[in-house]
Parts: C-alpha cells; sequence; structure tokens
C-alpha cells in the first residue's frame, strides 16, 4: 500500500465482531478508522458514536468517502463477496472476515477481480500471524519435529446459538462448524503443510432446529440448513495429510486442538483461534513428557493489543494479491 500517513478505513458490517476490531483498530495510529456502514443504519450510527468515527451510512456512502482506502468487510458470510467486489471496484483494498466467499469460484474471481484492479485482498483469519502460530511455525522450519507428516485437529461444542444474539447465520450456508471455525484450522494446516491436493469429507446434521439462546430474540426456533458435524481427510501437495473434525452437535466442548506429527516428534500447536499460546513438543522415543516452548513475538488482541508504527503492523503480510 503506497500513501504515507495513516490508512482511512471504512467498517462495513457493525455487528457483535465489530466490537472486538473496532478499539483495537481505533487503537492504531497507522490505520483512521472514517466510517462505519451496516444495512442497519441505527447500528452504524451507534458503533461510530461508541468509537468515535465521525461518519456512518450506507455501503455506497462508504464508498464515496474521502480519503478510505480500504474497506474492512464484516458482514455475515453470504455478503462478504457481494461487498468486496463493490469496494474493489470502487478502487478500495479489502479484509474480509473469514470465510473468504461461500464458494470457492466466486472467491478466486475476487482474488482475480482485486488482481485486476491492482488492489490487495486479505482474509481472516489473522490468528495466523499470531505470536502463538508464527513461533510453531518457525519451530517446524527449524526442525523441531523432523520432516512434518500429519496433522490431527478438533473442534467441537454445542453450537454457538447460545451465546450469539443473532446465530441463525452459523447455521446457514457459508457457516456450520466447517466454514465458521473451519478457516482457523485449516489456514493452520495450509502454513505447515502448503497447499491442498485431494480432499474427502462427510457432514451429518443431528438437529434441523436450534434455540436462539442469549438477546433479545432468545427462545426463538431456527432452522438448520448446513451438516452440524464435518469429518474431512486432506491430502497436501507436498506429501502431508491431516485429520479433521468439525462439530456443533457435542455436549462435550473441545477446541484448539491441533497436533502436527513429524518424523521425530509431536508438536501441539496453540489455539488457532487464538494469538498466542504455549508450544509442546513430545519427542520420540523419550518418556511421556512434553516439553513446553512458549512462544515469542508480536501478538494483537484482548490485553496485548499494541501500538504497531505502519512499518512494523503485521497486517500488510496478510494481505493475497
Ligand atoms: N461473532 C464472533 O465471535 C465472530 C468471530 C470471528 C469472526 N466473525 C465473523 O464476522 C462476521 C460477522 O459476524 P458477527 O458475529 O459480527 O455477525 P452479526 O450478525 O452480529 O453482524 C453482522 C452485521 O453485518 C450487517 N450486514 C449484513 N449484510 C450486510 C451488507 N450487505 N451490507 C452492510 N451490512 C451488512 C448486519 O446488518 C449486521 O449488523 C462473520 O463473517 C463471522 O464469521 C464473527
Amino acid at each position: 500500500m503506497a500513501s504515507s500517513g495513516p490508512l482511512g478505513v471504512a467498517v462495513v458490517g457493525c455487528g457483535m465482531i465489530s466490537d472486538e476490531y473496532l478499539p483495537h483498530m481505533t487503537a492504531f495510529p497507522d490505520l483512521n478508522v472514517l466510517f462505519c456502514a451496516d444495512l442497519d443504519q441505527t447500528r452504524a450510527k451507534d458503533q461510530a458514536a461508541r468509537y468515535g468515527i465521525g461518519a456512518s451510512g450506507t455501503l455506497a456512502q462508504a464508498l464515496e468517502y474521502p480519503d478510505v482506502e480500504l474497506v474492512v468487510n464484516l458482514t455475515l458470510p453470504v455478503s462478504h463477496a457481494e461487498v468486496a467486489t463493490a469496494a474493489i471496484s470502487a478502487g478500495k483494498h479489502v479484509w474480509n472476515e473469514k470465510p473468504l466467499t461461500t464458494d470457492p469460484a466466486i472467491g478466486r474471481a475476487l482474488l482475480a477481480q482485486a488482481a485486476r484492479a491492482g488492489v490487495q485482498l486479505g482474509c481472516a483469519p489473522d490468528t495466523v500471524l499470531g505470536a502463538g502460530l508464527q513461533t510453531a511455525r518457525r519451530l517446524i522450519a527449524q526442525g523441531a519435529i523432523g520432516t512434518p507428516q500429519t496433522g490431527l485437529t478438533l473442534m467441537q461444542s454445542p453450537g454457538p446459538e447460545s451465546w450469539h444474539p443473532s446465530p441463525e447465520f452459523l447455521f446457514q450456508p457459508g457457516a456450520g462448524p466447517l466454514f465458521d471455525l473451519g478457516p482457523y484450522y485449516f489456514s493452520t494446516l495450509a502454513m505447515i503443510f502448503g497447499p491442498a491436493q485431494r480432499v474427502a469429507a462427510v457432514g451429518r446434521q443431528a438437529q434441523g432446529t436450534r434455540v436462539i439462546g442469549s438477546g433479545p430474540k432468545a427462545g426463538i426456533e431456527f432452522g438448520v440448513e448446513v451438516p452440524t458435524h464435518v469429518g474431512a481427510l486432506v491430502e497436501y501437495d507436498g506429501g502431508g495429510a491431516a485429520s479433521l473434525l468439525f462439530s456443533f452437535d457435542s455436549p462435550l466442548p473441545r477446541h484448539g486442538f491441533v497436533e502436527i506429527t513429524g518424523t521425530e516428534a509431536t508438536m501441539a500447536i496453540p489455539d488457532p483461534n487464538q494469538f498466542d499460546g504455549d508450544i509442546r513438543i513430545h519427542r520420540r522415543g523419550r518418556d511421556s513428557s512434553w516439553e513446553t516452548i512458549p512462544s515469542a513475538g508480536a501478538s494483537a488482541g484482548g490485553a496485548t493489543v499494541r501500538k504497531l508504527s505502519r512499518t512494523t503492523a503485521s497486517s500488510s503480510s496478510a494481505l493475497v494479491p
């Protein structure tokens, strides 16, 4: 990104996750959040007021607003492509929440559109840039587990309808455990094993309806439109393989389980939905103990958010052409 001053940002989508983005983005000196947009104008106005942002309104108004260079797209998965396309057409860089789109062909078209337009298109999860996963990546590159061979991941919970006040989208195309939480796990495995070559999977659905558990809509029943339990096998170009499980059907919550097994050791990687965490290594031929290695390096999020300068901010390294 060529400009020299703070980067002008418009946030599109002022729902739940905007309360995670806005306090951080308004704290970074290299960003200048100028505009909040949402289909719900009141919500956009309220978030602008809460975080001291000067203007709010529609997507179209955000794209016309002076000095906006980057659109941070925090809309629902079904709207990610539409909002990103409009922003790229207006010459803006785009950061999308995950998933990039709900369809691979549309995702590829979006990447091609951004390349043609000469703008940057990035996508969550940015946790792969955090201290936890970057320390794991460095250790593996240094040979800490020998040659990486296989990955094993597990994420299971009763589902997010208990805590999200508008959870319907999490059970519609573009979400479910695979699209909602899978990006954290698949991105981590891609960081280690590279591009995937073949995938096989099975999907199940335990319940046809769910009930909202919190907020003003608590007690309302809604339909489930996607598999809520997915088991996947992946083979990577470089020869690695992984087994992954994603479920919103389990009363027993377990998440953040990622193990990479190499020729010399197995590494337990920090939760890919977090920026920090220890790395544990269990070496071949030793007793049953694990060696614990703290993560090192810059993190973002929660209490660890730092004031990054424009030159040291890690955001640009997450961007894909
Ligand atoms: N909630 C979380 O904990 C969480 C965590 C990580 C990532 N995310 C991701 O963030 C995104 C948003 O999730 P959320 O939980 O904030 O949802 P939400 O329902 O709370 O908010 C989404 C907002 O986007 C607005 N919106 C939808 N379509 C729009 C459009 N075309 N133009 C403008 N505004 C539009 C809605 O009106 C709503 O205000 C999703 O992609 C989700 O996967 C959420």
